[in-house]
């Protein structure tokens, strides 16, 4: 087990650092920038049916799920055809509305989950072309679906999910920036932009990596939290709730996501100087409106940590810590800010002594319902 561990002192904090290599592994032979092509011939195959959908349907469950959530923007954005995300779980039982021109994309990293391997089933009988995006080969999910796209993450042996979120949402950015050409909704440069940037996330993710001995000593403040609240907007109110579910899984400290305009309607009555609250806020056209919710929960007393870029100015100057991560566009950026909070639960959870490859009552593949 050591020898598989690579010298890193858990299987989760390998599978942090592998992330440059396993997102590399899956744009590898299908994002080719110089020739402004994308290639993934599950789509070229039911090339029709995506472009003609009514809507598009994800469904999953726990990380997966989260992915599913960044689809949504990215292929609301991109493709503008509608999209609901589902737990699977819902999904299967709620008697849904489901016809031949709808396209469901299942997202698993095992492709064994009890709950999406049904949700697949009931929405394959019902008519629907049912893509995959699984990161185990040849799992029940793989086989179940009309056509699908590997995220090529490698094993991943930590329970709670780290590089086959990141895997996901770059399968999901080349779908939507494949579909998005195909069907014109996405303009030629914008597109040729997209594909260089996709193609520097690699290397920008190796950067974030660095933000790893001040995630450590962040988790010295904040370990003996009670609870935590994450706020994002936009394509980082998924990763909110991701960095939350980090969090719980692994170091038993109850944290919410939310989308930080709804803070407001609720979370924002539990905020006092015991409380704190991770401000996903990197540049964008809601970063504004992100300062003025950072301004809000420092008005209340409550601890800011915000994850900012480089050169961040206005949310830096009131957060009471800041990680400092590389700029991207705005549709890759959940993959950026993942990192850190990856990391932090990390070393909160190592810090309280909690066993991180294998949290109590967690499962890595839930087979039953
Ligand atoms: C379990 C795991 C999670 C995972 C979820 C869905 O709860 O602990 O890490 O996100 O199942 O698993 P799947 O294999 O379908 O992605």
């Amino acid at each position: 087990e050591q020898i598989e561990k690579g010298g890193f002192e858990h299987f989760m904090l390998k599978e942090i650092y592998e992330q440059p290599r396993s997102i590399r592994d899956t744009l590898r032979g299908r994002l080719l920038p110089e020739q402004g092509l994308i290639n993934m011939r599950g789509i070229d195959e039911y090339k029709e049916k995506f472009l003609n959908a009514n809507r598009i349907i994800i469904v999953g469950c726990g990380t997966s799920w989260h992915a599913g959530l960044v689809g949504e923007y990215m292929i609301e954005d991109l493709v503008r055809i509608p999209v609901e995300v589902e737990y699977a779980s819902e999904f299967r039982y709620r008697n849904p509305l489901i016809n031949e021109k709808d396209v469901v994309i299942a997202i698993s990293q095992s492709g064994e989950t009890a709950d999406t391997l049904a949700a697949v089933k009931l929405a394959k009988s019902m008519g629907a072309t049912i893509f995959g995006i699984c990161n185990v080969v040849g799992s029940s999910i793989a086989r179940e679906t009309h056509a699908g796209a590997y995220t090529h993450a490698g094993p991943e042996i930590g329970v709670a999910s780290t590089k086959a979120f990141t895997a996901q949402i770059t399968v999901l950015a080349l779908m939507a920036l494949k579909l998005g050409y195909m069907k014109g909704t996405l303009s030629e440069s914008r597109y040729m932009r997209l594909l260089i940037e996709l193609n520097s996330i690699p290397e920008k993710v190796e950067e974030t990596l660095k933000c790893d001995p001040i995630t450590r000593y962040l988790a010295e403040i904040y370990k003996d939290s009670n609870n935590a609240l994450y706020l994002g907007r936009g394509y980082n109110f998924p990763v909110a709730l991701e960095g939350a579910l980090k969090l719980k899984e692994i170091s038993y400290i109850h944290a919410e996501g939310y989308p930080a305009a709804e803070m407001k309607h609720g979370p924002i009555a539990l905020i006092d100087e015991n409380m704190p609250v991770i401000v996903i806020a990197p540049k964008s056209d809601q970063y504004d409106k992100i300062f003025s919710n950072v301004q809000e929960v420092k008005a209340r007393k409550g601890k800011i940590l915000a994850i900012v870029n480089h050169d961040d100015e206005d949310i830096a100057s009131i957060a009471d810590h800041i990680i400092e991560v590389p700029e991207t566009e705005n549709i890759f950026s959940p993959i950026i800010n993942t990192i850190p909070l990856q990391l932090l639960s990390y070393h909160i959870a190592l810090l309280r002594g909690c066993n991180v490859d294998q949290p109590r009552n967690l499962a890595k593949s839930v087979t039953v319902e």
